[in-house]
């Protein structure tokens, strides 16, 4: 049998639920930030039990400590939707004002993330992905799981390098993310820019987290499937730098002990 422990060295953990995989990744995310780390973040659902546990974490530090963690913020997003600006509920930049940069005060442009309203999305992808490099790249990178096994946005296929870009939303991920669009998956913007299979890759870290039964098999393929384009987390594989942190329903189909 393969061991999941050879397909990541920095280990899979298996919690009984989704709200013991947001204080593990909370944890994390507190530790990154208190060794100054870039971080990389993430949207959707799965983030948002995350987000709630690191806003705890951050107010029950003393204020000296919380005030130096929050002044010396670094962040990029990984995506967003073409069309969208943070002043649309929708946008990936309205989503981390609600869930960090209001509640923690932070400045504003802290939460970096790709222009959903360039004029030109190839031209903001190009000086998006410039941005991360210059900052020396990201320390610590979060990632959620799309149903079709999309990280970020890379979409199948994929290949394992890359750039970031603006894309086509495969018809999948539009009916997975419809649900913020009134339901209906036409509403759901045609393209977005997201940050590579390059970029991530790059990252010094991972953090994948995946929770619920409705990604048990996309997240054994992704582990477990040889690598190729048509699952891009699959790419992940093997990076020295791998954690992948999951509840118990989406561990199910994995062939633990
Ligand atoms: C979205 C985002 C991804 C996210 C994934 C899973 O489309 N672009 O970054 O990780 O899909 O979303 P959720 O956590 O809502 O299932």
């Amino acid at each position: 049998m393969i061991t999941l422990t050879a397909l990541a060295p920095a280990g899979l953990q298996v919690e009984p639920d989704a709200a013991r995989v947001a204080e593990r990744v909370a944890d994390a995310l507190l530790q990154a930030l208190r060794d100054g780390a870039t971080l990389g973040l993430a949207t959707g659902r799965t983030m948002l039990p995350v987000y709630a546990a690191l806003r705890h974490r951050l107010a029950a530090l003393g204020a000296p400590e919380r005030r130096a963690l929050l002044a010396g913020w670094r962040s990029f997003n990984l995506d967003e939707y073409v069309g969208l600006g943070p002043e649309d509920p929708r946008s990936f930049a309205r989503f981390m004002q609600e869930q960090l940069g209001d509640p923690l005060q932070l400045p504003p442009g802290v939460l970096q993330l790709p222009d959903g309203l360039a004029a030109d999305p190839q031209a903001e992808a190009r000086r998006y992905g410039a941005a991360v490099a210059a900052a020396g790249g990201i320390d610590l990178q979060l990632l959620g799981l799309g149903n079709n096994g999309h990280v970020g946005f890379n979409e199948p296929p994929c290949s394992a390098d890359a750039p970031c870009r603006s894309l086509p939303l495969s018809p999948a991920t539009r009916e997975q993310n419809a649900g913020a669009f009134g339901g209906a998956a036409g509403a759901v913007p045609s393209h977005a820019i997201t940050l590579g299979t390059a970029e991530i890759r790059a990252a010094r870290r991972l953090l994948l987290v995946v929770t619920g039964a409705a990604k048990a098999q996309v997240l054994r393929r992704c582990l477990l499937e040889p690598p190729g384009p048509e699952l891009p987390a699959s790419w992940l594989q093997g990076h020295p730098g791998l954690r992948v942190v999951v509840d118990a329903e989406a561990a199910s189909a994995l062939p633990l002990g």
